[in-house]
């Protein structure tokens, strides 16, 4: 399969200066990998709770690579973490639907203190633009098949009501101070360093663990859920084309796919394929806060900020499951 190149992404003045927050996460990492490939200079802010030591380990002696370890939820950290930077990639977050539901405290604190925090240091720092990551969960439990940024329904758990607050203060941010930013609605992101061992997994690492496991995950309701799955390269690319977007994109969000939706049941049936094994699934009972269908119109998003995402979910599972069988085998 073809990989992300520099021609995908958009040009950037020599010495643009990122800054990455959660950039030893699933996302961020990969988002700093890039960066680091086409030479910018890339800060990483992260306190480690759920981004991981391994993923940056190769990063040790990179040159322009800088990491603050510390919190989102301190004002002072976030200062410092935005000095001297030009743009602000914001993928620190506690992510995890179920888990937002336990303890929707420090989901708040971290996902609307944290994002608050950035745009506050963001806008004092003289950044020039801030990309931060929303998420599909946004719309809740709207009926529509295909989901269209401006019709939202009522969220379905805390995690969804922390990332709509993100874009509300976003919205704000830009008209108040005319901090240049942009929200990506990522509908469910999958690929390489996704973490399978936390509790608050998400289901496609949670599954390819069990399978190379030789055990029968669970699904949780009948299966007929559906998503639209996205690969971590059409992410890193929307990133980059949100950061370097004319500024009439901006104080607004976009949604974030591939744009096609398959049932869980689906997903199960081609894991198992691509892993050659032949379990059948456990079942379980729904799991609150659940989003029924989730699938995106991804216009806007072309229109806007020329996004095309390049690959499918079946690339992207195919190029997830090498890396999985290389690092969980
Ligand atoms: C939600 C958001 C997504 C966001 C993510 C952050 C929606 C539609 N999507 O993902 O954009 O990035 O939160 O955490 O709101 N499942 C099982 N068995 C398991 C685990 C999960 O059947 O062991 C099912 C879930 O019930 C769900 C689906 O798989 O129907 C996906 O779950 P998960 O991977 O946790 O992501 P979402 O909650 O959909």
């Amino acid at each position: 399969m073809a990989t992300l190149t520099r021609n995908d992404t958009p040009h950037f003045a020599e010495g643009t200066r990122f800054l990455v927050t959660g950039g030893a996460g699933f996302i961020g990492s990969n988002l700093v990998d890039h960066l680091l490939e086409r030479g910018f200079f890339t800060r990483v802010l992260d306190d480690f709770s759920t981004g991981r030591e391994e993923n940056l380990a190769h990063l040790q002696n990179a040159s322009g690579f800088d990491l603050i370890r510390g919190d989102l939820r301190n004002p002072e950290t976030c200062a410092a973490a935005s000095r001297d930077i030009d743009i602000v990639l914001h993928q620190g977050a506690l992510g995890s639907v179920p888990r937002s539901v336990e303890d929707p405290r420090t989901s708040n604190d971290v996902n609307i203190g944290g994002t608050l925090n950035i745009f506050i240091a963001a806008r004092d720092a003289g950044v020039k633009r801030v990309v931060y990551a929303s998420s599909s969960s946004v719309y809740g439990d709207d009926p529509a098949g295909t989901k269209r940024e401006e019709q939202l329904g009522k969220v379905l758990s805390p995690y969804a009501l922390t990332k709509l607050a993100n874009e509300l203060y976003g919205d704000l941010f830009y008209q108040l101070y005319g901090l240049q930013n942009i929200g990506l609605r990522y509908f469910n992101v999958f690929g390489r360093r996704q973490d399978p061992h936390s509790v608050y997994a998400a289901v496609i690492p949670i599954f390819v663990k069990a399978l190379l496991a030789g055990e029968a995950p669970t699904i949780f309701g009948d299966g007929l859920q559906s998503r639209d799955f996205t690969y971590i390269d059409n992410v890193i690319q929307a990133n980059l084309l949100a950061a370097a977007a004319p500024a009439a994109a901006c104080g607004r969000a976009y949604n974030i796919s591939f744009g096609e939706n398959t049932t869980l049941l689906d997903l199960y049936e081609k894991l198992c394929s691509l892993l050659g094994r032949s379990i059948p699934p456990l079942h379980g009972a729904d799991r609150p806060g659940d989003i029924r269908h989730s699938l995106a119109d991804i216009s806007l998003a072309r229109e806007h900020l020329g996004y095309a995402p390049r690959f499918s979910i079946d690339d992207g599972l195919s190029a997830t499951i090498d890396w999985y069988v290389k690092h969980l085998s």
